[in-house]
């Protein structure tokens, strides 16, 4: 009960703190270098954008992802519930926090478990990769698929919030094997995710030959886990620890662009920092299939589900709004659109 407890506290921590501090990173997502070339005469309807798009085999009404956020408490099921309940009423992907929690204490998965609420969204199960160097295996991954009836894994890469965490999981020497042999038995796609740092290009390939499905960018430019830990941490030498690392990480934009030139055909999704349609849309127009958000979401979440709903309106039409002024009708059409960098 005393390791429930414990992991509780980090929950409710982490949301906490994300809530109510800033724990932005130094630096932006580097999506205001790129601008859409504004067209004057669409030849489209705004009605007729259409902005669906099938992702390992659950079609979305819009290209929009509720970033994995959590688990493993009351108040964050009611989160998972809030969240899942907009992402099936609006048709967007929904990712759940880590569950390693439900994986050890079996008994905290129903705070994981949506499906009742949202039996149509493309839904994603979470781990860290990390664990897999400890003394988790397929069996583990399984069951956190298996306990949510998600339709594909995520395994995050944190490296950096482990190694500034007095708690923290940091072997990560030969992980890319274990995550290799994931890759080849797990019957659902596994997708490889950072968690506000980004990929480089060396870290794409390896992923790439390892054999994920996807890669989330989850690029510096929003929530900085380093600053999160920093308002955890319990002296001012892990504090100091945690803060010399909050300009870090590779920025969303050029994070898309490391994974597209390793591996121009794999399905890409962007996320960190991302606050806004037109934000998205340009992750599309430099090469990801959707965009997603963590923190705007939780905002969203501890008010209402309504809240949520609204919140994913008002981003679904700016990127119907967006396309239409760019001239791209489709999802396809907006891959093809070129942006200008300056
Ligand atoms: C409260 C909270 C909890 C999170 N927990 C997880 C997690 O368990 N697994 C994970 O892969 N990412 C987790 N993240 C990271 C997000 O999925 C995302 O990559 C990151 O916050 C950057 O997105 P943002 O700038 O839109 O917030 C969490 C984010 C928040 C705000």
């Amino acid at each position: 009960m005393a390791k429930v407890t414990q992991i509780e506290t980090r929950k409710s921590d982490h949301i906490r703190i994300n809530l109510e501090e800033d724990v932005r990173s130094g630096l932006t997502n580097g999506l205001e270098r790129y601008r859409f070339i504004h067209q004057a005469l669409p030849e489209l309807n705004l009605d007729d954008i259409d902005l669906s798009q099938q992702v390992f085999g659950r079609r979305l009404k819009a290209p929009i992802l509720i970033s994995s956020m959590t688990g493993g408490t009351a108040e964050s099921a009611a989160i998972n519930r809030t969240l899942a309940t907009a992402a099936q009423e609006m048709g967007v992907a929904m990712g759940l926090g880590s569950q390693r929690a439900a994986i050890e204490h079996p008994e905290l998965a129903p705070t994981f478990q949506v499906r009742d609420v949202a039996p149509d969204i493309l839904l994603l199960a979470n781990l860290g990769a990390v664990q897999l160097n400890y003394w988790y295996g397929l069996s583990e991954c399984q069951r956190a698929v298996d306990m949510v009836g998600a339709d594909a894994l995520i395994l995050h890469l944190n490296a950096l919030q482990e190694a500034v965490q007095p708690e923290g999981n940091t072997h990560f020497a030969g992980l890319v094997k274990k995550i290799e042999a994931v890759c080849k038995s797990l019957p659902v796609p596994v997708i490889a995710k950072e968690v506000g740092w980004g990929f480089s290009k060396e870290a794409a390939r390896m992923l790439v030959e390892a054999g994920v499905a996807a890669i989330d960018v989850a690029g510096a430019g929003g929530t900085s886990w380093s600053q999160v830990e920093m308002h955890r941490a319990k002296n001012d030498s892990q504090r100091r620890l945690a803060a010399a690392f909050v300009d870090w990480g590779i920025p969303t934009a050029e994070a898309i662009l490391n994974v597209r030139e390793v591996a121009p055909e794999l399905t890409v999704f962007a996320s960190g920092g991302l606050r806004s349609g037109v934000e998205i849309a340009k992750c599309i127009a430099l090469g990801a299939s959707l965009g997603g958000m963590a923190s705007p979401f939780l905002k969203a979440a501890t008010l209402s589900v309504e809240a949520t709903i609204q919140t994913i309106a008002e981003v679904s039409n700016e990127i119907r709004v967006c396309m239409f002024a760019a001239g791209a009708g489709s999802l396809e059409m907006l891959k093809e659109v070129k942006l200008v960098h300056s």
